[in-house]
């Protein structure tokens, strides 16, 4: 939810840590972007040698950056910086992190959340404390100040101060006593990982503030706690012993600085959409064998006696991966003829869940830290689900928790508006239904390889959408509706996930009321919401359900209702308001093609209401609570 950094850095020269501290919270202001803050060690004129200092702004990052204009923490090369999603409190200065104990000695940086911290407060207050904010952090912070205060060690300080909460955290802490300065942090829930490069050690939610420094690093696992010095990195245990160090394996990640930046574009949100074309080439990279119309996945894959063995399968996701999912749903029982549940990890933790001997549980995650997936997967694994994870980043939670997992390969993704990552979920989901589909002979060879040869073809098909002139057709229609009171998006079949899809995007960004729908269900119910106001898109390919959307089509027609048309299906062409001609392709990869204009419908509506598209209000790109 909140991004975390700490830094100390030993690089000659180096004497305002809250540089490098500020860079790695601008690659992490996706997480959270309601205040940001940094505190550091410094000497400080007037203050006593080693005082720690926090500087804590509401708002975006660059109202932290004005703050710190002329180097007013300079004179520091360690500290910690934190960018907030508010979940206790309202965002303002105060409720900001770091928090203090008020005593200058600590500044701590929490992600997370602090179950038990009424309780621990109302302690707190009893024993004296006076607080400065609604936080439940701050609970953690004077937990962690009072040891120290007395014993000056902040890793004994926060083992013992964490033993005491109930939740889930990444937390780092910088601190100084008598002189002496450490840097701790330590995870239970949220991700954390930490890195050592020749001029400095890091830690950070998200490997990409770590990136500008070194492609190495040591993922902390449930449980670890962290002591950062310069030239080392320790992992202990939060309930083992002091100086008990356990072993962690670094990770040389294959991400590159530059998927960090906007690359020209205005937005990441546009970068990503126009980088989809690339995606499809990484994802199918060395996983196609059009020989024998099959495919495989790197690693330890499944055998075929093992894919056999497979009688049931459920997909387990949020958001946009929930819409993944229902595709892969429609993809697997189509082609492997498997019987698939899909369902909102949210739901699927309290209703009761059914898990039959060969149910394979697939959690589909961009960030693979997604709190209700998670908690949804561990309990399909312990009802006895066998675990797959699609997700798009490796040494994620996700990704070490399931028993197997296929990468998508989407690359980073900034914008909190997902597209190019379920557009990779995607693929992953076309690959794995024709690899158990082939492994089950549901497929013959000769069909697996036309599906693979269609695939190959779809390349081109997605590029001719990734163009400029593509993209300002579709600002021109996205010109004609922008006033309009509400947009219903229809699809059938395995596009009806992706109409979902197309009405999500456009109410994340743009604030719109918007309401995805099965095309056949609109007589049921949500046609009596058309009227001249009211904007229905409809996807409309080629196929066995098409002519069966077009009588769609003319229903809203017959009652004044705009129309965008949306597909390769020609007969559809003349009935909208507005066309947008899609490339013919097979219709079980036709929901690859059809996101694209809606991504960028979504996309221009925004920009035309003038919203900010990579930082919608109250969304934060990873929702790692409940
Ligand atoms: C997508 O645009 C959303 N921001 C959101 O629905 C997201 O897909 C969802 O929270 C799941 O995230 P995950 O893929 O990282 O698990």
């Amino acid at each position: 939810m909140c991004g975390i950094v700490g830094a100390w850095m030993t690089r000659a020269g180096m004497d305002d840590i809250a540089d490098v501290l500020v860079e790695g919270l601008r690659t992490l202001e996706y997480r959270g972007y309601d205040s940001s803050g940094v505190g550091v060690v410094r000497s400080d004129p007037g203050a006593a040698p080693g005082a720690v200092r926090v500087a804590r702004k509401m708002g975006r990052l660059e109202n932290l950056e004005e703050a710190l204009k002329g180097g007013a923490l300079a004179g520091a090369n360690v500290g910690v910086g934190h960018t907030r999603w508010a979940t206790h409190g309202e965002p303002s200065d105060e409720n900001a992190h770091p928090h203090t104990d008020g005593t200058e000695q600590i500044a701590l940086v929490h992600n997370g959340i602090i179950e038990n911290y009424l309780e621990l407060r109302a302690e707190l207050e009893a024993a004296g404390v006076v607080f400065q904010s609604e936080t439940d952090t701050e609970v953690l912070t004077h937990l962690v100040g009072r040891r120290y205060a007395t014993d000056g060690d902040l890793a004994g300080s926060l083992r013992a101060a964490l033993r005491q909460v109930k939740g889930y955290y990444a937390v780092a802490v910088v601190g100084n006593r008598d002189g002496v300065t450490e840097l701790v942090c330590a995870r239970q829930g949220p991700p954390l990982c930490v890195a050592m490069f020749e001029d400095g050690v890091m830690l950070a939610s998200d490997v990409l503030a770590v990136l500008p420094h070194t492609r190495e690093v040591t993922y902390l696992s449930d449980g670890d706690l962290a002591v950062l010095s310069p030239g080392s990195v320790r992992v202990e245990r939060i309930d083992g012993e002091a100086g008990e160090a356990v072993e962690r394996v670094a990770t040389l990640v294959d991400w590159d600085t530059e998927a960090a930046n906007k690359g020209g574009y205005p937005h990441f949100m546009l970068k990503e959409i126009f980088e989809q074309s690339e995606v499809l080439g990484r994802a199918i990279h060395n996983r196609l064998l059009p020989t024998q119309g099959d495919v495989q996945f790197e690693g330890d894959g499944w055998s075929d006696p093992d894919l056999n063995g497979i009688g049931r399968v459920q997909i387990l996701a949020c958001g946009t991966a929930l819409h993944a999912g229902i595709v892969a749903r429609y993809l697997i029982e189509g082609l492997a003829r498997i019987p698939v549940e899909v369902d909102f990890a949210s739901e699927y933790r309290y209703c009761e869940p059914v898990v039959s001997p060969g149910t394979l549980a697939i959690a589909i995650s961009q960030s693979g830290e997604t709190a209700d997936t998670l908690a949804a997967m561990r309990l399909a694994r312990e009802l006895g689900a066998q675990t797959l994870a699609i997700c798009n980043v490796q040494g994620s939670t996700l990704t070490r928790d399931c028993q197997k997992t296929i990468l998508t390969h989407a690359g980073p993704e900034i914008g909190v508006a997902s597209t190019k990552a379920f557009t990779a979920q995607l693929i992953a989901a076309y690959l794995f239904a024709l690899r158990l589909g082939r492994a089950r002979r549901v497929l013959d060879e000769a069909t697996g390889a036309r599906m693979i040869e269609e695939l190959r073809h779809l390349r081109p098909k997605l590029e001719s959408l990734l163009t400029t002139e593509f993209s300002d057709s579709i600002r021109k229609i996205a010109e004609r509706h922008v006033n309009q009171n509400g947009f219903l998006f229809l699809g059938r079949g395995v596009n009806y996930p992706i109409a979902l899809e197309g009405a999500l995007k456009l109410k994340e960004i743009s604030y719109v009321h918007a309401e995805g729908y099965a095309a056949g269900e609109m007589k049921h119910g949500p046609i009596a919401l058309i009227d001249p106001g009211l904007t229905t898109l409809v996807i409309n390919t080629k196929g066995r359900v098409a002519d069966k959307v077009r009588s769609g089509i003319e229903q809203v027609r017959a009652r004044k209702g705009p129309v965008i048309v949306l597909g390769s299906d020609e007969g559809s062409w003349s009935l909208g308001d507005d066309v947008v001609k899609i490339p013919e392709t097979s219709e079980w990869l036709s929901p690859l093609l059809h996101v694209v204009p809606l991504q960028l419908f979504a996309y221009h509506v925004a920009d035309l209401k003038g919203c900010d598209i990579d930082k919608p209000r109250n969304l934060a790109k990873s929702v790692t609570v409940e």
